[in-house]
């Protein structure tokens, strides 16, 4: 499509308007204005929506009986073949038409006559756009929903294959207490199930008809919204035709869950990126999944992590973006809006294939269990076990907390580990100290955090099945 095609075709024998709304205007629009305006380049993406919405929108004037049905069915028919030809790569869209709205009637209209004239009856292309963008939101959030709970099931299949393998679990960064990497894996799945309910609660918001509002008002027909509603499968009406037609919160609520998940992946791809480094050791990422260095022959880098964290930027950005557009925005439909679209889209996208290719590469991750538990235990991950020993035997928690601080710095300094010291040394930390402190290791750590939602083998394997119960819960519908 050229850039300036159309000012001088659109001209008729008048030298007025050519435009679908041309009646008022006595001249043609400038070249650089319509490609200004124009969203056919990224609207047409929502064809079918509007295709779907026009024929819902035909078969209610005709029961209405504001159209026949002789110009319902010529109207449904033509819509038919020009989905057809979209579909076939054959329909040709015109920049100097606007947008997928016009470009559709123009050609219906051209092809069907005054049939095609009547389908804008009752109908303005802000209510028009509103339906499309509604139907094109509800789609996304069932894929989105639909990916996230593949992602959950890799996670899970993964924390069952892996239910052995122990690593440190941290806080700020700093080896904290051992933990079962299960647990670790299952975190990211709770987080992935609440995303998931954040796409089902923004496909409620979104299926809501606005059809009907018209321009902004209502409309002076006798039309039937539930009827439309029905068969566009919307749950319900707009209640507020100024807002039907201007709202875009729904828009917002995809972003809004979707800059959330973006987060969620941000976060476990850097988890994954770390592990697969020389420094933590804990992972392996397969070669399917990684790239070399076009300088450096030795590497193999986490591009895929990598981007997946990388791309959560633009997910955030489209969220701000959407957000910025609706806020000096007054009632009702303003050009604005026409900015929802290439944002939606590009979250949308992008959203979509980080679940697929983050999905795909978690069942090719290794992990080395020997270091895991090597590290599990290093740097006296078990300090709080050895505290809560003696907590257990009478001691007040912070008089055991400053005796066990006091044995780590001693270790420290003499270049020792808890593995290294006698029953004698213990006894000099602290006098509560018996024999069975020596008992303290990293199975009976993992073992002792024997709490709802802790770390115990048991637990973990409980959280499993009840992860998977209610993700097959959630896919039986
Ligand atoms: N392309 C427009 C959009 O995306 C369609 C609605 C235009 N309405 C109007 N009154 N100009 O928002």
């Amino acid at each position: 499509m050229s850039t300036t095609e159309g000012t001088s075709a659109n001209r008729n024998s008048e030298g007025a308007s050519s435009k679908l709304w041309g009646g008022r205007f006595s001249g043609e629009t400038d070249a650089l204005v319509d490609q200004f305006n124009a969203s056919i380049d990224f609207d047409r993406r929502l064809y079918r929506e509007d295709i779907a919405g026009s024929i819902a929108h035909a078969s209610m004037l005709a029961r209405q009986r504001v159209i026949s049905e002789g110009d319902r069915d010529a109207i449904v028919a033509g819509l038919e073949q020009i989905q057809r030809e979209i579909e076939a790569g054959t329909f040709e869209f015109r920049l100097d038409r606007e947008d997928i709205h016009l470009n559709i009637e123009a050609v219906l209209t051209e092809r069907i006559g005054d049939a095609g004239r009547r389908l804008h009856t009752g109908r303005s292309r802000n209510d028009q756009v509103a339906t499309d963008t509604r139907l094109f939101v509800r789609a996304a959030c069932d894929e989105t929903a639909s990916l996230l709970r593949s992602l959950r099931g890799a996670l899970i299949d993964l924390a069952e294959r892996e239910a052995e393998t122990v690593i440190p679990g941290y806080t700020h960064l700093q080896r904290a207490q051992p933990i079962l990497l299960a647990h670790h894996l299952l975190a990211y799945e709770a987080m992935f199930t609440r995303d998931t309910e954040r796409f089902a609660q923004a496909r409620a918001r979104a299926n809501v008809l606005p059809l009907g509002a018209g321009a902004l008002a209502g409309v002076t027909y006798p039309i039937d919204r539930e009827f439309v509603a029905q068969q566009l499968g919307f749950e319900r009406i707009s209640e507020n035709s100024l807002d039907a037609v201007s709202d875009r919160d729904f828009v917002v609520d995809y972003h809004s869950a979707a800059a959330l998940t973006a987060v969620h992946l941000s976060r476990l791809s850097e988890e994954l990126i770390l592990w697969a480094s020389a420094e933590f050791g804990f992972a392996r990422m397969d070669d399917r999944y990684s790239t070399g260095s076009s300088i450096m022959p030795q590497k193999k880098n986490p591009d895929v992590a990598e981007l997946a964290r990388g791309k959560s930027a633009r997910v955030i950005g489209n969220l701000v973006q959407a957000l910025t557009m609706l806020k000096g925005q007054p009632l009702a439909y303003n050009k604005d809006n026409q900015e929802d679209k290439e944002s939606l889209f590009d979250s949308v996208d992008t959203i979509l294939i980080t679940l697929r290719v983050v999905t795909a590469m978690m069942p090719t991750m290794t992990f080395d269990a020997d270091r895991g538990r090597a590290a599990a235990l290093a740097n006296f991950a078990l300090a709080t076990d050895v505290a809560d020993y003696l907590a257990k035997k009478g001691v007040p928690f912070r008089e055991a907390h400053e005796a066990v601080g006091a044995l780590v710095a001693r270790c420290e300094r003499d270049g020792q580990t808890f593995e290294d010291l006698t029953l004698e040394d213990f006894r000099a930390a602290h006098p509560a100290f018996e024999a069975d402190v020596q008992a303290i290791d990293v199975d009976a750590a993992l073992a002792a955090r024997d709490v709802p939602g802790g770390t115990a083998p048991g637990r973990v394997r409980e959280a499993r099945e009840a992860a998977r119960a209610r993700l097959e819960r959630e896919r039986a519908g």
